[in-house]
């Protein structure tokens, strides 16, 4: 196989990402995080989003490509780039710069599926060729589980490239109701970390919050009713927080914590058990939460399936996945044929599988 050596650019959202891959062996992966920006408003504001990106778009492109050692654009095989689903202001940002990329040097242009980037994320190598995720090797059919802040979703995947849609949210991501819920409780932006920091201290049966969804016999989730559910507890919460926080805020966030690990993983393990795959691999910012892998791996070991987990940095949004994909897309010759057609799609999704068992 020859070295295929291919930049990747991902502005789907907060993150202003740029790496370069030879083949599936991540040689840089440069990203520029803007949560200080929208930290102060609880939330990603997209045209503050689509303003950072393009300050930050040449500067990751350039430090990608010194990282990598790969220097210079003549060295590329590919440009591949993001166009979908995101933010639309973001999205555009990426994609407009990769197709002058492309044109400029003479490259082809590979788009790429951001979904698509999170379920093969368990899949990237480093630059000595090691997983970082500790899985051996690509195994199909594959059942995968993107958990982001935009997106919670089952995927059942019969060969590389060859998607369906299982089940997901019917309202809030995964992701969302941790930050909606932190930004309730005043506890910063992302609340993710945040609450999966608080939680190690907490007691997970101290408040009995609902998993909504959990007994329908679908593989779809909603988080919309545990946000309010916590919206209702926030105030009698905040009374007591004066006096009271060291006791009251960990125990909270470890309940609201399993409320939604028993959610996700209820619905991919009833999914799993019907269509037995020959692995699960799990994606997106939510699937960097410790206590999330263990109560997988451990459920996961029960029913005899293998579940992987991306390395920590590949979790939330970033270039090498995006690359990794276009790696693959580049030995089956998939090049956009007009290039300065390309326009983002914001709102792609995966189809619907249409057999479900
Ligand atoms: O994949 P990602 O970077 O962006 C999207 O594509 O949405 O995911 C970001 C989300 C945020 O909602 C954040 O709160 C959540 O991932 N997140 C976590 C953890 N780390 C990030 N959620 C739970 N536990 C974590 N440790
Ligand atoms: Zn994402």
């Amino acid at each position: 196989m020859p070295k295929i050596n291919i930049l990747a650019i991902d502005t789907s959202c907060d993150d202003t990402s740029v790496a370069v891959l030879q083949n599936d062996r991540v040689l840089a992966n440069i990203v520029s995080s803007q949560i200080d920006i929208h930290k102060e408003w609880g939330g990603i504001v997209p045209n503050l989003a689509r303003r950072e990106h393009e300050r930050m778009i040449d500067g990751c492109v350039n430090s990608a490509l010194k990282r990598s050692g790969i220097k210079k654009f003549s060295a590329l095989q590919a440009i591949a780039v993001t166009y979908g689903p995101g933010l639309a202001p973001a999205l555009q940002v990426g994609v407009a710069r990769a197709k002058e990329l492309a044109l400029q040097n003479k490259l082809p242009l590979i788009a790429v599926n951001h979904m698509e980037g999170h379920i093969l994320s368990v899949f990237l190598k480093n630059s000595k060729g090691k997983y970082y995720s500790g899985v051996d090797k690509m195994k199909f059919p594959l059942m995968g589980m993107s958990i982001s802040g935009g997106h919670t979703e089952i995927v059942w995947a019969k060969k590389l490239g060859d998607y369906c849609l299982l089940g997901q949210t019917l309202d809030d991501a995964a992701g969302e109701a941790f930050d909606k819920v932190a930004r309730m409780l005043d506890l910063g932006y992302p609340g993710g970390q945040v609450i999966s920091h608080l939680a190690k201290k907490g007691n997970e049966h101290k408040y009995d919050l609902p998993r909504p969804m959990k007994n329908k016999p679908n593989y779809d989730f909603s988080f919309s009713g545990l946000k309010t559910a916590c919206l209702y507890n926030t105030n009698d919460l905040k009374k007591q927080l004066k006096t009271k926080f060291a006791q009251i805020i960990p125990d909270y966030c470890a309940s609201f914590q399993a409320a939604v690990i028993e959610s996700l993983l209820v619905k991919l393990i009833r999914a799993a058990r019907a269509y037995q795959p020959k692995m699960v691999v799990i994606g997106g910012g939510v699937s960097a939460n410790t206590k999330l892998r263990s109560q997988f791996r451990s459920a996961f070991k029960k029913i005899g399936i293998p579940v992987y987990f991306p390395g920590k940095k590949m979790c939330t949004d970033n270039a090498a996945m995006i690359g990794l994909v276009a790696f693959h897309k580049y030995k089956k010759q998939e090049f956009i044929k007009n290039i300065p057609k390309l326009d983002r799609d914001p709102s792609l999704v995966f189809k619907q599988c249409i057999s479900r068992k």
